[in-house]
Parts: structure tokens; sequence; C-alpha cells
């Protein structure tokens, strides 16, 4: 019986040191240690051995048992971690199968949206933010857009109550102006402001249709800045600084004489830029700006006979397709991978 045992240890230990893989380890395992593997299958020899001899071969047993699933237990790490006891050696220096690798990244509107916050953090803006469900009194009636203004409009805009059905009906914000509102009145709420420099990125959101550069939803990055006598100069020279450390030193900004009810005077502005590096600089119209209406701030507590500001908001998309040559705006919602690989 000692004999069947040690052959078991020594063909057991030799047949384990050549199983290729994590198949043939297992089958070793059920061949060796199985219920009807070869150690089960001395056992009833036991009761043949003499009574003098048993304690020897008892504790014989035991040691090539435990000696068989130790060599187990060893193989079996190895093979997870792809090296084995005696096999070839890890190679720290090999290199890795990178093609088979799909690294992800993060989104091109999200990487834009960071890179503005980065540059206006520069310039002292804070990042605000505001919720997306919004109400009337916000998305409206506070920016100085009276009630029968087009604006407002169901047709144009996601409500979510019925208008009516209560004092401020609940809808989709349709512009981040909103948070021009919330940023000013929990400044005064809280007297931790004016003076006020803020900007305010989101989603927004409104009934278009969708075709190259409209959509449901798309980005919109806010501006403002209150303080004492902040004038129409403070903002060109805003924009225009924003404009050459994000488009480069060639950059230009202009204004064109606009209407928004919550601005005055109002502007929309557009950057000379060059949409290629080899290409000749071109104007892109970016979004609208202005000096923040005295309605706007009396609506929310601040006295505009003591504080000016000035607003600005442009959207995301439009930047994001002008710098990077991103020709249909669909392609941001899309997340074909194709294009997603590209930018
Ligand atoms: N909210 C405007 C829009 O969605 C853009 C805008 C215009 C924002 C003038 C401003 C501003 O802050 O001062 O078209």
């Amino acid at each position: 019986m000692l004999e069947t045992l040690n052959q078991i240890e020594s063909e057991g230990l030799a047949q384990l040191e050549a199983a290729g893989d994590g198949d043939a380890v297992e089958a070793w395992r059920i061949a060796f240690l199985g219920s009807k593997g070869r150690l089960r299958g001395v056992m009833p020899m036991l009761k043949d051995v003499s009574k003098e001899d048993k304690p020897a071969v008892g504790k014989r047993l035991n040691e090539v048992k435990t000696a068989l699933e130790a060599a187990f237990e060893a193989r079996k790490a190895g093979l997870g971690s792809g090296g084995s006891a005696g096999g070839p050696a890890l190679d720290m220096t090999e290199p890795g199968l990178i093609e088979s690798q799909n690294l992800g990244r993060r989104h091109i509107l999200t990487r834009v949206r960071e890179e503005l916050v980065e540059v206006f953090a520069r310039m002292g803006f804070a990042v605000a933010e505001g919720p997306e469900v919004e109400d009337d009194e916000h998305n409206f009636v506070k920016l100085n857009i009276p009630a029968d203004h087009p604006a407002r409009d169901p047709i144009d805009n996601f409500y979510v109550d019925a208008p009516g059905s209560r004092a401020h009906p609940r809808m989709l914000r349709s512009q981040t102006s909103t948070v021009q509102i919330r940023v000013m009145e929990d400044a005064v709420a809280n007297g931790t402001g004016p003076p006020l420099k803020v900007i305010s990125p989101g989603r927004v959101y409104r009934p278009d249709t969708v075709d190259a550069t409209h959509s449901f939803m798309f980005h919109q990055l806010e501006g403002l800045y209150i303080d004492r006598d902040v004038t129409m100069v403070d903002l060109k020279s805003t924009l225009l600084h924003f404009a050459r450390a994000y488009f480069g030193e060639d950059a230009e900004v202009r204004l064109r004489p606009s209407f928004f009810p919550f601005t005055e005077p109002s502007a929309e502005f557009d950057m000379k830029i060059a949409l290629k590096p080899d290409a000749e600089p071109d104007w892109i119209e970016l979004g609208g700006c202005g000096m923040v209406d005295p309605n706007v701030l009396t609506a929310c507590g601040i006295d505009p006979e003591k504080w000016t500001g000035f607003a600005f908001g442009f959207g995301i998309e439009r930047l994001a397709m002008g710098k990077y040559g991103i020709p249909d705006i669909r392609m941001l919602f899309e997340n074909d991978v194709r294009f997603l690989e590209q930018v």
C-alpha cells in the first residue's frame, strides 16, 4: 500500500506539471483528487493493512493527499496569473496587446465643457449650476420676458405642467439664463454677493425639428458678472480674452446690436476663428450678450443704482463644431463609435 501511495504521489505531481491549461488541470484534479479518483481508489485497501502498519499507512495517505492538494492549488494560482511554476517566466517588458484594448475616453462635449470651465476659471469665474426642470418664473418672469412674449408660447417650450394649472408652471429650461436668476437670488438670500462672477454650463431643451444645426436638447454656457461700475468694455474684453485663450491669439470678437429682454443694451457676438489650422479665419455667430437689465437686478433684490453687470450666453455645440470641424450636430448625440474614435 505504501508503494502504491508513493506511486500516486510521483505520478500525480509529474502529470500535474505536464497539464498545459486550466482544463487539463481540472481533469487532473478529477483523476487524482476526485471522489472516484486515484487517491480515493486506495481507501478500500486500508482494511487489508495490518494493525501495526495502519498508523504509518494512514499518515502517509494524509501526506500524499496534502501534497497533491497543495500542488493543485499552486498550479491553479499560477495559471490564473499567467505564469506557471517551472513554465516560461512572465516577461514584464513585453508590449501589451494594445490593438485588442478599446480604451474609452470622455465625450467630446464633456471635454469642451471642461476646457471652457478652465479658461473662464482663470479669468475668475466660478461655476454655478441650476435645475433642468425649471419654472416659468426663472425661465421667463424674472428675466423680464413678459407674459405675451412669443418665446413663452407653449409650442416653443417643453412645459411639464399645463399652463394655468399652477402659479408657476414647470418646464424644461429653454436657456441657461435661468441660472443667472438663481445665482442672484441665492447670493442676496445668503448675503454672499454681489459682487458675483459665475459661468453656468448646462443642458437646455427646445422643441426644434432636428437637423444638422438643431437639436431638441443642447448645451449652453452662461456668464454673469455683477460688480460696481461694470461696463460694456468689460464685457467685450472678457469675450475677447476668452476667444484668444480658447482659439488662439489671432481670434477676434465683434458685437452686433440686438435685443434680449434681460439685457439693455443687448448684442449678438461673433468670433473670427480659423476652423482648421491652415484655413483662413472666418466669422461664426456664437451667442448673445449685454448689460443686465435693471428690471432683472431688481427682480432678484439687487439695487441697480449701486450695481451693474454684464451677461452672455452661447451654445457649446456650436463652438465645439467650429473648433473641431464637426459638420452635423446629430453626430454629437448618436454615439456612433466611428465618430467618437475620431474626436
Ligand atoms: N439666453 C439667450 C438665448 O438662449 C442667450 C443670451 C443672450 C444669454 C443674452 C445672455 C444674454 O446671458 O445676455 O438665446
